[in-house]
């Protein structure tokens, strides 16, 4: 239904004014305010309501409404002084005040609604795309791509398309457009612009609403519809966030709109598709399941393969282009050649004259058109062709040149006579001020004009155009960063390139796109060498170090490593010692993953350069950054520890600031590994990681990792179990591997002596490896390559006591040993501490077999390794090892001297896991030594051990029943209840028997 006024109708359908069967111009937004007027006609619209109708979820400065009411105003002809239509309410806002009645004449039909466009033929195709859309309202999920060379119809099909679903009721429609860009892509470009069409659009509420229960991932990426309260929340939720869980997020919330109301992408020039579109379109349409959802994209085949864009230029003139045809006929109506005859055209000559004048390409025809148009036109054209496709006003001049009122008098003339270029309404400048824009016709226009330039002129256009642009760069609205970089590079100006195209390579790590930011990157490398002489080394080491971080948290640790030694050693060629430190410092990173030995070869190397720097707080960082990484990847040495400590001293010295957070993590990691439990936790306190930010997704993660250890050795499994299952849940919401925190739990299961489901899970992590993490390319700690040593590691430990428990001896025997062994298990985070658990292991099974001399040499072995650590769990279970060696010896005093060694750590530390144990083999020394008092009261120390280990779970948790249930448990509690066990009448019979099973069981113990 129309709505008419006077001589006027507002059509809803084809969003245009009609007077008779004229359409009269109006920009899109100035038709929208129109409407809006219409609609809520007599009555008074605020400007806060405009706004909120217009430009919802956007900051527009308010002036922006009058210049449009001052454009429907000019439009209808309307006079301020005496309105006839808009009358303006001062200070208030306006009232629509003409009569209005529904109308239901159509407008002139012979056009089908594109605009000012007559669009001839392509009855098949239309019928086609139709038919796919009433597919579409079925719930068949319908992807269609529309191919042809440059200027064939493709963009005038789909916006003839969208005319044709626009007229349906309660149809959401949202376009998007790829750019071409040289350095790199924006990644999810398009898609990013259609969902802020929608966000913006009439009924965006239930799209926000949409997005924020099934994307927050894309929710993110449009800040100002992010309450702040959200904002943590959100920023938690995201963490490790993946590619595929972007694309599968916003698959969900695609479909879960179309549940609503059927929904059309448009999706404009796939040519220039960056990969992350690709992949969502890619699993739109490979996904099964009903929904009424379109995706219609358009692309030239002939581009795909990359090149210039502008290589359509060449197009020889071909029967039927419609571009040239539409070229041609404008020529020949300027020329006037034909003219309107009654509605009807009309030749004005003979065709025999006409023929000869036709340019033989689309080129040579655009370029007579070109020559025909004023100095001025001409000038402002060719600035218009180096901002792009589309311009603003304001892009193209300068303050100092011409004034912007000029250029835009040129364009609308320009526009209005549709040559070259076409009216694209408003722009919102940084600045909160506006500028009209414009854009090409086409892009062949766009590429004559282009191409005419002198290399010497374009590039000083470019360089003008960038500079210009620069402002609108600011933090927050970073995605001019890629347009920027082409501009600098094509103005040869590559010091800048550089800069913009870091920019941009961060851009798509916000987007948690991290193979798009590799590009950009590598296109910066190139451009390098053409910077000035004097900042070459150091942007070189600056791109090589962000490529570094850009691999490592992709997964790619050997590509990393690689980066960060390119980095150092462009370092030492340029002689920078400082840039050289800190590009070795950042190789333990990704070699602490892969190679631990080179590594710490890297940061001492770093230590040793520091030494000749004057920078004592750098050179406190680096002694404890190479400290901390012998300590955690090689083997404890007290020495290394007291560095440590020394150059942390050191660091609060120098400066009121705390460690940095890496720094930090390590630290309280080698705390925890001194049983200073309550410390390292305040340390390793994760806080909340800024989203979208690696680096410190990466300490969170560390940091995380770290507390479950201290939570493991201080005995808190609940808590412990409470972070490894949200870990296991978020990792699932990312669709990325849960590896840390199933390796957690399968360390806990061992410490409740449920070795079969620390195997299973082991299992399940060593099938998943190596493929699995080639595929998915995220955050580094979900998915570190030879992990399989850890988690092979922790499942042999598992194995072995499962196989001492059931008497299997020499299978143990190879699992422990297969631990020790360097070749099989190659250095890994704290591997030394497993292989200490290893020797243990080995130390019980020959103790259950009855070699006593294997057992003893094996219990020393691991009483010197423990003692040279500072780990008082080792230390107390290797004195405990060695009591039960001395019992199966007889020798009590002796036994009982150990075990009292092991008891005062105990008492030192806070460690209930080594502790129940301890106390369990004192009950078993003093049972043996007839001392009845002192071996309850042990015996009642190792329950209350048990009692609080197991209470610190849920009380539902199924952990707390295994672990109440492990022979060696159940064995200490109900001696005190009374059983069997504790009963001892004291005959030297009975004693002996005791004695005998006590060796037993103390052979079985771990
Ligand atoms: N069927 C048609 N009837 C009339 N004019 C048409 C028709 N198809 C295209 N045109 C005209 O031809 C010109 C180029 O068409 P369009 O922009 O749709 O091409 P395109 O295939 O999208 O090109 P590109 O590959 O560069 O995006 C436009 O000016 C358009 O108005
Ligand atoms: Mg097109």
């Amino acid at each position: 239904m129309m709505k008419q006024f006077h001589s006027f109708r507002l059509d809803p359908v084809n969003l245009c004014l009609w007077r008779g069967d004229a359409r009269v111009p109006l920009r899109p937004k100035a038709f929208d305010l129109l409407r809006y007027l219409v609609e809520h006609a007599d009555r008074l619209v605020t400007q806060d309501e405009i706004l909120e109708a217009l430009w919802a979820g956007t900051y527009v400065n308010p002036e922006v409404v009058k210049k449009y009411v001052l454009e429907v105003r000019k439009a209808l002809g309307d006079r301020p002084g005496a309105p006839a239509f808009i009358e303006t309410v001062p200070r208030r806002g306006y009232r629509f005040v003409a009569p209005v009645r529904d109308s239901a004449i159509p407008g002139p039909s012979s056009s089908t609604g594109t605009g000012s466009r007559v669009v001839v033929g392509r009855a098949t195709p239309r019928a086609r795309l139709e038919r796919c859309f009433d597919h579409a309202l079925q719930g068949q999920r319908q992807v269609i791509f529309v191919t042809g060379e440059a200027g064939v119809g493709k963009t005038t099909l789909a916006e003839v398309f969208h005319q044709h679903v626009a007229g349906r009721p309660k149809v959401r429609i949202a376009r998007g457009h790829c750019v071409e860009g040289f350095g790199g892509k924006e990644a999810y470009y398009p898609l990013l612009e259609a969902l802020g069409q929608l966000m913006r659009g009439r009924d965006r509420a239930p799209v926000v609403q949409t997005l924020a229960e099934r994307a927050p991932t894309w929710l993110v990426q449009f800040p100002s519809l992010v309450k702040t309260e959200q904002r943590e929340a959100l920023q938690r939720d995201l963490l490790g966030t993946t590619r595929e869980r972007m694309v599968r997020e916003i698959c969900e919330a695609l479909e879960a709109l179309t549940s609503e109301s059927p929904l059309v992408l448009v999706l404009e020039d796939l040519h220039w598709v960056d990969l992350s579109t690709l992949d969502v379109i890619s699993a739109l349409a490979r996904r099964r399941g009903p929904t009424r959802l379109l995706v219609l994209g358009t692309y030239r085949p002939a581009d795909i393969a990359g090149g210039s864009p502008l290589r359509g230029l060449n197009h020889r003139h071909s029967g039927g282009n419609p571009l040239f045809m539409v070229a041609i006929v404008q020529d020949m109506v300027k020329k006037a050649l034909i003219a309107q005859d009654h509605g009807a055209w009309r030749l004005a000559v003979p065709l025999g004259e006409i023929a000869p004048a036709v340019p033989e390409t689309l080129q040579q025809m655009l370029e007579v058109q070109f020559g025909q148009l004023s100095e001025a036109e001409q000038r402002t054209l060719e600035r218009a062709s180096v901002a792009g496709e589309r311009f603003s006003v304001w892009s193209i001049t300068t303050p100092a040149d011409v004034s912007p009122e000029h250029v835009e008098r040129v364009c609308e003339g320009l526009a209005d006579r549709q040559q070259f270029i076409r009216s694209a309404g408003l722009q919102q400048l940084a600045d909160e001020s506006v500028s009209s824009s414009y854009e090409f016709r086409h892009s062949l226009y766009r590429g004559t004009v282009y191409e005419r330039l002198s290399d010497a002129h374009r590039s000083r256009l470019h360089r003008m155009i960038g500079d210009r642009l620069k402002s609108l760069c600011t933090l927050g609205q970073q995605e001019l960063a890629g347009e920027l970089a082409t501009h600098f590079e094509e103005g040869g100006d590559y010091r800048q390139a550089v800069d913009y195209l870091i920019l941009s390579a961060a851009n798509a790590v916000r987007r948690f796109a991290y193979r798009e930011s590799i590009q950009p990157l590598e296109r910066a490398l190139a451009l390098v060498p053409r910077c000035p002489a004097g900042t070459r080394a150091g942007l070189e080491i600056l791109v090589r170090e962000r490529l570094g971080d850009t691999h490592y948290w992709f997964g790619a640790m050997p590509d990393s490593a690689r980066a960060y030694e390119s980095a150092a050693a462009r370092a030492a060629a340029a002689g920078l010692t400082a840039a050289r430190v800190h590009a070795l410092s950042c190789l333990v990173r990704p070699f602490g993953l892969i190679e631990p030995d080179r590594g710490i070869a890297a940061i001492e190397e770093a230590e040793h350069l520091a030494a000749s720097l004057d920078d004592p707080l750098q050179q406190a960082h680096i002694r404890l950054l190479a400290a901390g990484s012998r300590l955690l990847y090689d083997t404890w040495r007290t020495k290394d520890w007291d560095t440590c400590a020394a150059a942390r001293e050191a660091i609060h010295r120098l400066t009121d600031a705390e460690l940095p957070p890496y720094h930090r993590v390590i630290y309280a990691h080698l705390q925890l590994l001194k049983g200073e439990y309550a410390d390292a936790l305040r340390n390793l306190d994760p806080g909340i990681p800024t989203m979208n930010e690696p680096a410190s997704l990466m300490a969170y993660f560390f940091a995380l990792s770290g507390r479950t250890l201290a939570l493991l050795h201080s005995g808190q499994f609940g808590d412990l179990m409470r972070i490894i299952r949200a870990g296991t849940a978020m990792a699932e919401k990312n669709g990325s591997d849960p590896w840390l925190f199933s390796f957690r739990e399968a360390w806990l299961r061992t410490v409740i002596r449920d070795f079969a489901g620390a195997r299973q899970l082991c299992d399940t992590l060593s099938r998943t490896t190596g493929e699995q993490s080639q595929r998915q390319p995220v955050t580094w700690i979900l998915s570190p390559p030879r992990r399989t040593s850890r988690s092979r590691t922790i499942a042999r430990l598992a194995t072995g006591y499962a196989d001492l428990e059931h008497g299997r001896y020499e299978e143990a025997t190879r699992q422990f040993q297969a631990i020790l062994d360097p070749e099989i298990t190659p250095k890994f985070f704290l591997h030394w501490y497993w292989r200490m658990n290893a020797q243990l292991g080995l130390c019980n099974v020959w103790l259950a077999a009855g070699d006593l001399r294997r057992a003893r040499t094996e219990a020393d072995r691991f009483l010197e390794s423990a003692c040279s650590t500072a780990e008082p769990n080792l230390k107390a279970l290797a004195w405990e090892a060695q009591a039960r060696i001395e019992m199966a010896g007889q020798n009590w005093t002796a036994a009982l001297d150990r075990i009292q060694k092991g008891l005062a750590i105990v008492e030192t530390f806070g460690i209930p896991v080594a502790g129940w144990q301890v106390h369990a083999t004192y009950w078993d020394v003093c049972r043996l030594t007839r001392d009845d008092a002192a071996a309850e009261t042990h015996r009642a120390q190792a329950e209350a051990a048990l009692d609080s280990l197991a209470d610190s779970f849920d009380a539902d948790d199924p952990l707390r029943q295994l672990f109440l249930s492990a022979s060696e448990v159940r064995r200490i509690r109900s001696a005190g209840a009374g059983g069997e066990d504790v009963q001892e009448d004291g005959s030297n019979a009975r004693a002996r028997t005791d004695r005998r099973s006590a060796r037993r069981r103390g052979a079985r113990r771990r």
